[in-house]
């Protein structure tokens, strides 16, 4: 191996945050020999429709997998149009381009890096089916008046909440959970997200039908019955979780609370620091009422600074960043016909200027002040 050139050692950009207990709980799970469609799976879903105070949960094998079936599940296909951010990762447009619908990238704010209900509206047809609003990086979007504006067209509301596993939103009754405003809300605990079972995701609904649809197709469309026991009543697919994934998702959950704070607390840190030494990056949103997750920790460079020159003096110094997410409109599978920059100014500069920064459980004050003056640095302050 060759030797860590940075003094301190590399600050990763996100380490998940594993121990003991979720070894001994896979192991426990290998050791039961029932590998799928068991008591762990169930257990999962009950204790995450317990967190986030929703009636339906089905646990999926990915982010993707969910937001797929999502997709199959409002019967969306060809001629029907789906609201995305532009500013995203491309998954969220994926899987409805997948089912033969057509993605229609909406701008996002800067500042929250979220749609909102003027950016949504710009973009509405009499063929729109669907709006997939994303809490991106842990914000949450503005779930009420989104959800306002497609209840007032029968537009079908999706969130995409893969990385908002936890956020809240004040409500009168006291705050509400993100995933738990749509038709459907699919989550991810892919390793860069608040918890992971290495792939996985979730699709959460009120809607006992839509929830068993989601189960069927998750499950190649079988029920039992009929001469051979099972009839396939629907062409379904295998995104099933599996047991030795809900064995550590179940450990993961309770680390949840223990994650969210320190992200908090850690992104904080930053923001004070940054405030002091770098008040002309742009800092993320993080609103009373609707407060940021920090799934990931994003500044906005000034204009004009070359960011990958930055990354590049930044890895350098043993730090890692990385872009944040990607404007779908200038990405091949989503630019047909090529729009340009000019609809998604928003969208642009994040994806100019974005520059995500380490944030996990693992790091500490002393990693902050490295990560600050290492860019402050690279910035030529
Ligand atoms: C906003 C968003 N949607 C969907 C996904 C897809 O999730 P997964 O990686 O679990 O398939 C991701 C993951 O990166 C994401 O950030």
């Amino acid at each position: 191996m060759s030797p860590d050139p940075a003094p301190g050692g590399v600050i990763h950009l996100h380490r998940p945050t594993l121990g003991e207990e979720e070894a001994r709980a896979i192991a426990e799970a290998l050791e039961s020999g029932q590998l799928v469609q068991g008591p762990r799976v169930r257990a999962f879903e009950a204790a995450l429709e317990g967190l986030l105070g929703v009636p339906h949960a089905a646990a999926v094998s990915s982010g993707t997998a969910a937001l797929h079936l999502a997709a199959l599940a409002l019967d969306l296909g060809p001629g029907d149009e789906v609201v995305v951010p532009d500013y995203t990762f491309p998954a969220t447009a994926a899987a409805f381009a997948r089912v033969g619908a057509s993605p229609v990238l909406a701008d996002v704010d800067p500042d929250t890096a979220n749609v909102t209900p003027a950016t949504v509206e710009a973009v509405l047809s009499p063929r729109t089916r669907a709006l997939v609003a994303v809490h991106q990086f842990g914000l949450p979007a503005p779930v009420e008046p989104l959800r306002a504006l497609c209840d007032a067209r029968g537009i079908a509301f999706v969130e995409d909440a893969a990385c908002a596993l936890g956020a809240e939103v004040a409500a009168p009754g006291g705050p509400r959970r993100c995933g738990t405003f749509g038709r459907l809300a699919c989550f991810s605990f892919h390793p860069r997200k608040a918890i992971t079972t290495a792939e996985g995701g979730l699709v959460t609904t009120a809607d006992p039908a839509l929830d068993a649809r989601i189960r069927l197709l998750r499950n190649h469309g079988m029920t039992p019955g009929g001469p051979t026991g099972f009839v396939f009543v629907e062409a379904g697919l295998n995104y099933r979780l599996t047991e030795v994934q809900a064995a550590m998702g179940l450990v993961q959950l309770g680390r949840l609370g223990g994650i969210l704070a320190a992200r908090r607390r850690l992104s904080l840190g930053y923001r004070e620091r940054l405030e002091a030494l770098l008040p002309d990056l742009g800092l993320p949103a993080d609103p009373e009422g609707a407060p940021h997750t920090y799934q990931t920790f994003l500044v906005r460079l000034p204009p004009g600074v070359d960011r990958a020159g930055v990354m590049a003096d930044l890895r350098e110094a043993g730090v890692e960043s990385s872009v944040g997410a990607h404007c779908l409109h200038r990405q091949p599978a989503y630019s047909r016909p090529d729009p340009g920059d000019a609809p998604f100014p928003g969208a642009s500069s994040l994806g100019d200027r974005g520059l995500a920064l380490p944030l996990h459980p693992g790091l500490g004050d002393a990693d902050l002040d490295r990560v600050v003056s290492a860019l402050a640095g690279a910035l030529g302050r």
